[in-house]
């Protein structure tokens, strides 16, 4: 790899977590009211995100959708097979309930989006695909195709806190 993949791969972790992080203190600065600095971590983080596309495009890693799809696919794999578990084993060892709850959630959600992404592999290879929405538990992240559920099967969050994706 070259020193500018090095680069780009550092700078797309980078600008990935510096998104993540501006969403969350701009959610922080609203609870304690401060609207204007929110929008700023907003508007800021928004940047952070065009940053790290730019950099993930400039190093290649956007290729066709079946391949995206089948890397989708071994990520989220990795995610329950083998990252989750000890995670999960050592938050509970060290007695750290939010990190093991979290896990856990986290854990029970890939799986989800390993057969989702499996199900979009078949029907594009049957030609069979539909374009459908989808609905996004915002405390867990729970994935589902088509409708909300009342109660989500995941943490148990009622069908109000589903985001809807289309
Ligand atoms: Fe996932
Ligand atoms: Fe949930």
């Amino acid at each position: 790899m070259s020193q500018t993949t090095s680069n780009l791969n550092q700078a797309f972790a980078g600008e990935s977590q510096a998104n993540q992080m501006y969403l969350a203190f701009a959610e922080k600065a609203e609870k304690e009211g401060h609207p204007g600095v929110a929008c700023l971590f907003r508007a800021v983080a928004e940047a952070e995100r065009v940053h790290a596309s730019k950099h993930f495009e400039a190093a290649g890693k956007v290729k066709s959708t079946l391949e995206n799809l089948k890397q989708a696919i071994a990520g989220e794999h990795h995610e329950f097979s083998e990252m989750y578990p000890p995670f999960i084993t050592q938050a509970r060892a060290e007695g750290n309930q939010a990190a093991e709850a979290s896990f856990e959630r986290a854990n029970t959600v890939e799986q989800v989006h390993y057969g989702l992404f499996q199900r979009a592999v078949a029907e594009i290879n049957s030609g069979e695909g539909q374009k459908q929405s989808y609905y996004v538990c915002q405390v867990c992240g729970h994935t589902v195709a088509e409708c909300a559920p009342e109660r989500c099967p995941t943490c148990g969050a009622p069908e109000v806190r589903f985001k809807e994706i289309d």
